[in-house]
């Protein structure tokens, strides 16, 4: 695999492309919304020239990363590639349709991946007409920094095609788990209910957002507060999660805290937006 299509250039998709471009394939980026796709390629950019002040990277390897990504178009543009990851808003709808679209265009050896958090596989594999080659390659945010990708199975993912998505992750110096297609996979299932909690806390007026966050800094060693990691990953991102979680298990105790709602319902949707939990300049 060396041609890399990747769609939506958000905080997520415009990592990925990084780090595609950044271990030599060739990449391009595509999104509906252009000026989006401006900001994603700006943010690669100034992060590849960080990495240089820093000496992560020499100037050579920053141009030649550089070089190896475009902007895309049209969809269309993915129609000589050899694999496809989708990086667009966690709404089935819109991703059922990206995936129908990727189908039709893209060469018949072609992979199509998702980053969804916790939208089934399963289920986007089914609009397609290659299900055997559809698979979950779940990344973690911030994309560049962080090792780990979830390789998720849909129920009709063959074992080639996991191969294949695993060798991948590798050759982009991540550390590749495999998981199946379950609600919330591992990580969001694991990761989501504390962050869940952490807002009743604030909602139910335990302790201040501020202390919830000290009290798993410091009492934990997590990087980051939970209120501000919600903040970090996107509250409209965390509040579906918790939906998913809630459908697919029918448990209570995945019901999403009703502050949560109101702050998505509000537009308080984290760092992205400038306001969620936290004020962001
Ligand atoms: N993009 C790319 N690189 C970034 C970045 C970003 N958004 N933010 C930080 N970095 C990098 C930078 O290279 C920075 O190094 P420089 O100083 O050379 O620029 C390095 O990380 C350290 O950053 P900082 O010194 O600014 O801050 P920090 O030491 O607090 O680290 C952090 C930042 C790595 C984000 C750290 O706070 C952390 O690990 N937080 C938790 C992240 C986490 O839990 N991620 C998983 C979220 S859940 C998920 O992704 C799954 C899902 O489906 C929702
Ligand atoms: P984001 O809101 O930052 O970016 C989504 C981008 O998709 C936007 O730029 C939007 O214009 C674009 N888009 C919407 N519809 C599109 C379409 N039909 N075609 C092309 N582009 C389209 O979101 P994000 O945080 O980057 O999340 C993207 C995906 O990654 C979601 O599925 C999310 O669940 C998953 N994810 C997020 C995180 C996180 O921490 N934020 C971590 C892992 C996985």
């Amino acid at each position: 695999m060396k041609y890399i299509f990747v769609i939506g250039a958000g905080q997520m998709g415009a990592g990925i492309a990084q780090v595609f471009a950044t271990h030599n394939f060739s990449v391009k980026l595509f999104d509906v919304n252009q000026e989006a796709l401006q900001k994603g390629m700006e943010g690669i950019h100034k992060r590849l020239d960080r990495s240089v002040e820093k000496e992560r990277m020499t100037q050579e390897e920053a141009e030649q990363a550089k070089a190896h990504l475009e902007t895309a178009s049209t969809l269309e543009d993915a129609s000589n590639c050899d694999f496809a990851i989708e990086a667009v808003v966690e709404n089935m709808d819109v991703k059922e349709k990206v995936f129908r679209q990727l189908d039709e265009i893209m060469p018949e050896h072609a992979i199509l991946a998702t980053n969804t958090s916790s939208l089934p596989i399963t289920d986007v594999a089914a609009v397609t007409n290659r299900p055997s080659q559809v698979i979950g390659m779940h990344f973690m945010n911030p994309v560049p920094v962080m090792k780990l990708v979830e390789v998720i199975r849909a129920i009709q993912t063959s074992d080639e095609t996991y191969e294949r998505v695993e060798q991948l992750a590798k050759q982009l110096v991540k550390t590749p788990v495999e998981v199946n297609d379950y609600p919330g996979f591992v990580s969001n299932r694991v990761l989501m209910p504390m962050i869940n909690e952490a807002i009743f806390t604030v909602y139910e007026g335990v302790a201040s957002k501020e202390d919830v966050d000290t009290v798993m800094k410091l009492g934990m060693n997590h990087p980051m507060g939970p209120l501000q990691l919600a903040d970090f990953i996107g509250l409209d991102t965390c509040l579906s999660i918790m939906e998913i979680l809630f459908d697919g298990f029918g448990d209570s105790k995945y019901r999403p805290c009703p502050l949560l709602k109101k702050y998505v319902a509000a537009g308080w949707l984290g760092k992205k937006s400038g306001r969620g939990f936290y004020i962001y300049e």
